[in-house]
């Protein structure tokens, strides 16, 4: 493995919010990088921004195809430090053929995002979005607002790796049987308790299914009408993963047939557009995002499971941590170029 001797070199970050500054700067004292923040997302304009040999610093919705790698290459860029865990956005072939190293933060809290996919579950089921502004305005009334137990419900995880075992261990605890299906199964969560069970029958058999899973060729729409068509009727579907795991037109169809009783989305396919910016001013011309928002029983959060005090903690010092070893000694643990 070459060393790279990158330790005095500037880290740009892309599509950084106030809170991404405050964290990496807090941390950095023990580093010492030079940091440098651009709040807009990396892509093929603004690639022009990256300074000569910077370490480039990407989030979950920047574009890191290959004409924006290339272009990093023609600039000497050698490392690209992902501050997340999902690396759908980056195109790891073109990295290695332009020698160009990528890391990312495989873990940093997945007990934040196991607990906000809990979250948007009891607030979907219990309603304490509508209960807290009713009785606000002294409705006291119980309309509307009726449950169901979550003891006893059998719960769908697709994906069960890091968030998805700290998700079931939290399902586990309200009393709820598990059931899972993942490529490759885990002892653990067998030891648990848990029954990993084909695709279709986790499908067929589950009142709430949460998405667990990563991105790629093989889970893109995951959620389609097919599968829609197999799921019990009013079932709840969580995705706090990616986006596009959902057919967003279909899940729709099943919205509107009443065949899907509840969802909660903090991931969406168009996200990129939307999330992380104040856009109550404009003019949203996502049609699909509008239909969804106009459902009394679907929540979308913008993409803040990972979002605790904990998780931007771990974040910013796994990912100084890797470009430091990157910069030293050519490899770090969370390397992703090592998987092509
Ligand atoms: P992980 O890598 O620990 O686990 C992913 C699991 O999915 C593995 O067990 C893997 O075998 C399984 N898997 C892969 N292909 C599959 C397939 N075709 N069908 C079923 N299972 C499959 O990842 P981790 O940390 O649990 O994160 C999961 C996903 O959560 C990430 O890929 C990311 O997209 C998303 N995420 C979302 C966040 C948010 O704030 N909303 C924050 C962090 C991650």
């Amino acid at each position: 493995m070459t060393k790279i001797n990158l330790l005095s070199h500037k880290i740009s970050f892309f599509s950084t919010q106030p809170y991404d500054q405050t964290f990496f700067e807090k941390y950095n004292a023990d580093f010492g990088f030079e940091l440098e923040f651009f709040d807009i997302q990396l892509n093929e304009q603004t690639v022009t921004l990256v300074d000569n040999k910077a370490i480039v610093c990407v989030f979950v919705n920047d574009v890191v195809n290959a004409a924006v790698i290339k272009k990093l290459a023609e600039k000497e860029v050698k490392i690209i430090a992902l501050r997340c865990a999902g690396f759908n956005n980056v195109d790891l072939e073109a990295a290695k053929k332009h020698g160009i190293q990528v890391c990312r933060v495989p873990a940093y809290s997945p007990e934040a995002v196991a607990e906000h996919a809990m979250a948007m579950i009891l607030t979907l089921n219990r309603k304490t979005h509508k209960a807290y502004n009713r009785v606000r305005e002294q409705n006291f009334s119980l309309h509307g607002l009726l449950g169901f137990d979550l003891h006893g419900k059998t719960i769908g995880i697709i994906g069960t790796g890091n968030i998805g075992k700290a998700f079931s261990k939290i399902a586990k605890g309200f009393g709820s049987t598990v059931v899972a299906y993942d490529v490759v199964k885990d002892s653990g969560m067998e030891a648990d308790g848990v029954q990993y069970v084909a695709l279709d029958t986790l499908i067929k058999k589950s009142d709430i299914i949460s998405l667990h899973c990563p991105l790629n060729d093989e889970t893109r729409h995951l959620i389609n009408k097919k599968t829609l068509a197999q799921m019990k009727t009013n079932v709840m579907i969580i995705n706090t993963s990616r986006g596009a795991l959902i057919n967003t037109s279909d899940v729709i169809k099943g919205l509107k047939s009443g065949k899907v009783g509840y969802l909660g989305i903090d991931v969406y396919e168009q996200e990129e557009k939307l999330f992380f910016r104040d856009l109550s001013e404009d003019i949203i011309q996502d049609d699909k995002i509008q239909r969804l928002m106009s459902f009394p029983n679907v929540l979308v959060t913008a993409h803040q499971a990972f979002f605790t005090n904990e998780a931007l903690t771990q974040i910013a010092l796994i990912t100084l941590s890797n470009v430091k070893e990157l910069a030293l000694n050519g490899q770090t643990k969370d390397q992703l170029t090592q998987l092509v």
